[in-house]
């Protein structure tokens, strides 16, 4: 603990390169917004800036976060995909609430995300499944999610069982593979800068479009 601790409180924090953002001038459409900050991680190489914390909570309202890739962002939403056996799509299916947050250090800038999930249905979850590489859909055929596993070994001869079931048959579809959307109803961005001045600016959907406004960090 003692050691922990002690790392803990000898670590930089907020060190990244934060780059000049002038909220007065940000469009107003926090997708578009999105976009121009992930895609300045991307230039910037943010190690794998699509990697995001989702965070979902069960019927009785007891949350869960864990780590995935964002496959699309558009004026939709924020589209990610997962298998329906496990605990997320649970959640999802009883509570669609979720929220996403995004950390690029190097440019001490966060995002979060939280609106309701939905599912996009069999024809996209199917496209999203085929466009991954053999390898990844035989590592997301051949598991059975959340259930008790004897031995690493038993995980990898089930992944090449199910590698072996691709190669023969290219366009099959794991029928639980699932694409979800994240439909933004609150977008924050988190500027974060070394005055610890740092700048928040939270968009709320309206009727028919955003309002923005900076608030207090
Ligand atoms: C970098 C990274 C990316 C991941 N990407 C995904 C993903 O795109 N979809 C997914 O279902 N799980 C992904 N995972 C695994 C999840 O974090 C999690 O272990 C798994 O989905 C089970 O979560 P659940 O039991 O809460 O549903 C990823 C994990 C890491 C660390």
């Amino acid at each position: 603990m003692t050691l922990v601790r002690e790392l803990l409180r000898s670590l930089p924090a907020v060190s990244g390169d934060a780059p000049p953002f002038d909220q007065g001038t940000a469009s107003d459409d926090p997708l578009e917004l999105f976009a121009a900050w992930f895609t300045a991680a991307v230039e910037l190489g943010v190690p794998e800036p699509h990697a995001a914390t989702l965070a979902t909570a069960d019927a009785d309202g007891r949350p869960s976060a864990r780590v995935l890739f964002l496959k699309d962002v558009g004026p939709e939403g924020f589209a990610f995909a997962t298998d329906a056996r496990s605990a997320k799509a649970a959640d999802l299916a009883a509570n669609p609430q979720a929220a996403l947050g995004f950390w690029w250090q190097q440019l001490v800038r966060q995002v979060r995300v939280a609106g309701a999930a939905r599912y996009l249905g069999a024809e996209v979850s199917g496209v999203d499944y085929l466009a991954r590489s053999p390898a990844s859909r035989a590592a997301a055929a051949g598991v059975r999610p959340g259930e008790p596993l004897t031995s690493v070994d038993d995980l990898r001869a089930a992944m090449r069982d199910a590698r072996g079931r691709i190669d023969a048959d290219p366009g099959f579809v794991l029928p639980t593979w699932q694409a979800w959307l994240v439909v933004p109803q609150v977008v924050e961005f988190w500027q974060g800068s070394a005055d610890r001045a740092h700048v928040r600016l939270v968009y709320r959907r309206t009727g028919d479009g955003w309002d923005h406004a900076l608030v207090w960090p």
